[in-house]
């Protein structure tokens, strides 16, 4: 009996030795005893692999496999297909907003202003753009709660007076949404050329908007009274 609790008392020390007193924390790796599948045979990505014929370890999709919601180019960008997928491509007005090194204003020739332009820049706006700077466009989108400060106003007369010293014209706009300024992103790789436009037509519209709130257009003259 006595070397029953001697071993036992021996067994039991060697026990705490080994694993620790329970709940200490310990950085060490967890001891395992039978494998949890914590850790299997598996291919990492890009990496090459004998277990296929062609020793590649990343498969490719089926021939002919279209991500949902796209459509397959008809050709290649390598082959100059890039301008299919409507991101900026060349150096004139419309890709890039600048006249060689000075910003434009006005729409270029390849954006028909319509209302058509001005719903699809109103959808793409909400899409992209109130969040920060509000669906009014006054800098008090959503993320002001959430500690995102100094959003532009884009119905100050920075933005909205082409008479203001610092206004800025159509051309700059583009260049903010395709590069980002200060803590906004670049939008230039998420939103194609052409709605780049359509949105800077939907904020000149809420500017005039803001700049006569009655909803009259400066531009039409109110109805003659008779
Ligand atoms: C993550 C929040 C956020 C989003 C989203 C965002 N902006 Fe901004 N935007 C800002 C902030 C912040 C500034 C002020 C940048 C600065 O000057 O530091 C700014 C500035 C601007 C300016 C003024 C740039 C100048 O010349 O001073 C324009 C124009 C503008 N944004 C347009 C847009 C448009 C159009 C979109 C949608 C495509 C957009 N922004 C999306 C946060 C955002």
């Amino acid at each position: 009996m006595r070397w029953y609790f001697l071993t036992m008392i021996a067994v039991a020390a060697m026990v705490v030795g080994l694993a620790g007193f329970r709940g200490t924390r310990s950085a060490n790796r967890p001891l395992e005893f039978l494998n949890d599948m914590d850790n299997q045979a598996k291919i990492k990505a890009q990496s090459s692999s004998d277990f296929f014929v062609d020793g590649m370890g990343s498969r490719k999709p089926i021939a002919g496999t279209v991500p949902m919601g796209y459509t397959m180019p008809q050709t290649t960008a390598q082959s100059g297909g890039f301008q299919e997928f409507g991101f900026a491509q060349g150096k004139d007005y419309f890709n890039t907003g600048r006249f060689g090194d000075f910003w434009g204003d006005g729409f270029p020739d390849e954006v028909t202003v319509d209302e058509g332009l001005v719903r699809r820049g109103k959808e793409r706006f909400g899409i992209y753009c109130a969040v920060c700077h509000g669906a009014a466009a006054d800098g008090k989108g959503v993320t002001t709660n959430f500690g995102v400060a100094n959003i532009a106003n884009l119905n100050l007369p920075q933005f909205a007076d082409p008479a203001n010293a610092q206004y800025r014209t159509n051309g700059s706009i583009f260049n903010t949404i395709s590069h980002g300024q200060g803590l906004m992103g670049a939008y230039g790789s998420n939103i194609v050329v052409h709605d780049r436009w359509a949105i800077i037509a939907y904020v000149r519209a809420l500017q005039k908007n803001a700049i006569t709130p009655s909803g009259a257009s400066p531009t039409t003259p109110a109805p003659a009274n008779n």
